[in-house]
């Protein structure tokens, strides 16, 4: 229990690694870990796609500017899923709902290959391996990159995760109090503006003094910078073209 608790409390993303290949038995750990995944209805709507080609992760790079993608050892891509149970259903001559059609037939795609991510994240983290998942798998150019990997239609990618043996130990960052977090029997209806302020001030602190490339930063603008990006990003277009049409 103590090492499960200390595994949660001392996580960070591990973005640089060493060249020394992540072990199959750990890598089997992972899978397990994946496979046993808690889905939505036990319908396991996703897939998850290892590289280890360094071609191609040469290439995922080339495309995302993430580093961590050449560098690591295994490149995982996470994806929704609902090709192989239109495979089956095709098979079996049974009618496919237009589920993928809805926003939460994708949500659901979206939930059970983030679970999984996570599952495969603690698993790799207690083999000892350094991880770091890279959003921009999905967002700097996913068409291209469901080209590259053969994704078929009813498949899409929710996020990679670059796995290697750590060469780093980032300090960890701090996050919202339990307060701000953890609601309890309701959402708090108190004005969370100081608490709010005051996590972004110690934010600001930990980026002057971090460990590494430090900067002047604050929480909040940093992020709208990211979610200013976001805005450029063309993921409807993506999810329809992988063959979900968003109707409602
Ligand atoms: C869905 C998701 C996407 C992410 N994408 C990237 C990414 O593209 N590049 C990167 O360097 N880190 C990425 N991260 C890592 C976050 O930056 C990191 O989790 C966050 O800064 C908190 O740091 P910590 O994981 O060390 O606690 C991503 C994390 C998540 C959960």
């Amino acid at each position: 229990m103590n090492d499960i608790k200390r595994l949660f409390e001392t996580r960070t993303s591990v973005r640089r690694y060493e060249r020394e290949p992540v072990s199959e038995i750990a890598m089997q750990t992972i899978y397990a870990a994946i496979r046993n995944t808690p889905t939505s209805y036990n319908g396991q709507q996703f897939s998850v796609v290892e590289v280890s080609n360094q071609d191609i992760k040469e290439k995922l790079y080339d495309i995302t500017q993430q580093k961590q993608i050449k560098t690591c050892n295994k490149f995982l891509v996470f994806c929704a899923d609902y090709h192989k149970i239109q495979v089956l259903a095709k098979t079996k001559g049974l009618d496919f709902p237009p589920f993928i059609d809805t926003l939460d037939g994708v949500m659901v795609g979206v939930i059970d290959a983030s679970l999984a991510m996570m599952s495969a994240s603690i698993a790799a983290q207690s083999c000892g391996l350094g991880c770091c998942c890279i959003g921009y798998t999905r967002t700097a150019n996913p068409s291209k990159i469901a080209e590259l990997l053969m994704l078929p239609k009813g498949v899409f990618i929710v996020c990679g995760m670059a796995i290697g043996v750590p060469r780093e130990t980032p300090d960890l960052k701090p996050k919202q109090s339990q307060d701000l977090l953890i609601h309890k029997d309701n959402y708090r209806t108190d004005d969370i503006s100081k608490d709010m302020n005051e996590y972004d001030i110690q934010i600001a602190e930990y980026n002057k003094t971090r460990s590494g490339t430090t900067s002047d930063n604050d929480w909040c603008s940093h992020i709208l910078d990211y979610y200013k990006e976001g805005l450029q990003y063309k993921i409807k277009d993506y999810i329809v073209s992988q063959g979900f049409d968003l109707i409602r």
